[in-house]
């Protein structure tokens, strides 16, 4: 068996959960609580093997921290997995337990939805438990975060527009959008709404249905592949991870790359292949923060403020700035500035608040 430190050598804590009689298997990973307690969604996925499920959410809470760290929130990095298929295994009683299980941890890991979760599944865990995000609107929850998401990655696109061309309009810029689930459609909104030409692909006819009902004037390709070739000046990844692979940046003719997509950069080293093709790229967990920023709203004594929350993400714009420039100022690629700025802030604060980072 690989020895758990190795394979979390930087991770606080990990929390298995096992109730046979609602057949939840969960497991908790919190990365850090440097900048406050751990805040990520439940993603509730069939993983063909523990191994595998442990893997994911080691990978995903630990881009959490990052995430808030850089979008200036005062929160650590926190995720949790639900093995199994949830179109079969969910039921009220699984969510519940899973409620009691994270209730359990003292509020140093917050839950809100993620793949495979929804608003509605986050009112039944909040039945059992006080630190859960992601909650409905009429339970006095943020409800879908995917609206500040799109936002926030609109706002993201404002900022690499000014890096690439020296103005954040992207009238009259032409948009390639892959993937127009909850997060694209709300992207395609506010790109044609600021005179943006899009173009879009998603390979579920529904999706597409919707988003052409809505923007008549939103010309539809074939494929991905069919997408990236397309003379575009701005390309926006919005479905699943790994989109930027060599093979795409190699046909990629856009100037920008800026989407909500998690984990973009299929592998250590594509970024350097953009650089070197002049593509500004803003890392996907700085653009994409919006949502986190919505739903950490929730936990404010006031209740939730979209305006608020608005208003924060909105700097969303400023931080892709900041790291655009920093990648410039020394040399190195945006997604390695965007570490740099976070690592920071984990240290300063960490160090404020007595909790050491290495
Ligand atoms: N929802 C949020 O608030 C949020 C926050 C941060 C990051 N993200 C990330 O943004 C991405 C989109 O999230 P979402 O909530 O819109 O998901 P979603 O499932 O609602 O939408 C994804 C869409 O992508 C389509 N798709 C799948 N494969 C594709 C492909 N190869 N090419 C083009 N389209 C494809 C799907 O059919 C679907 O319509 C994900 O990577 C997610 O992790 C979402």
């Amino acid at each position: 068996m690989t020895d758990p430190f190795d394979l979390a050598p930087e991770h606080e804590q990990v929390v298995f959960a096992n109730d046979p009689a609602t057949g939840l298997r969960a497991i908790v990973a919190i990365h850090s609580t440097a900048l406050g307690p751990a805040l990520g969604g439940t993603r509730f996925h069939p993983y063909a093997t523990t191994d595998a499920a442990l893997r994911d959410v080691l990978d995903l809470s630990r881009g959490m921290s990052y995430k808030a760290a850089l979008a200036g929130l005062d929160l650590g990095g926190g995720k949790a997995v639900i093995i199994g298929d949830p179109r079969t295994l969910k039921s009220e009683a699984l969510l519940r337990a899973y409620g009691r299980f994270v209730q359990s941890l003292g509020g140093r890991y917050r839950t809100a939805c993620d793949v495979g979760t929804f608003s509605v599944d986050m009112d039944q865990v909040a039945r059992e438990c006080d630190h859960v995000t992601g909650r409905t609107v009429a339970h006095g929850g943020a409800g879908d975060s995917s609206v500040l998401t799109a936002y926030g990655v609109f706002q993201g696109m404002r900022a690499a527009a000014e890096a690439a061309w020296g103005g954040t309009s992207l009238a009259g810029r032409t948009v390639g959008v892959a993937g127009v689930g909850k997060v694209g459609r709300h992207l395609v909104r506010h790109l044609v709404e600021d005179g943006a030409d899009v173009v879009v692909t998603d390979p579920w006819q529904p999706a597409l249905d919707t988003l052409v009902a809505d923007h008549p004037e939103v010309r539809v390709v074939a494929s991905t592949a069919a997408l990236v070739a397309e003379p575009l000046d701005v390309y926006a990844p919005c479905a699943l991870g790994g989109a930027l692979t060599d093979e795409v940046v190699a046909v990629l003719r856009a100037r920008v790359v800026c989407g909500a997509a998690n984990n973009q950069l299929a592998h250590p080293g594509v970024e350097k292949s953009l650089a070197d093709r002049g593509i500004v790229y803003a890392p996907d967990y700085c653009v994409n923060a919006g949502g986190l920023i919505q739903v950490a709203d929730e936990i404010d004594p006031s209740g939730f403020s979209f305006e608020r929350a608005q208003q924060r993400a909105s700097g969303i714009f400023e931080t892709t700035r900041d790291v655009l420039a920093l990648a410039v100022r020394d040399g190195v690629s945006p997604a390695l500035a965007a570490d740099r700025l976070a690592e920071a802030r984990m240290r300063d604060v960490g160090r404020l608040r007595g909790i050491w980072i290495s």
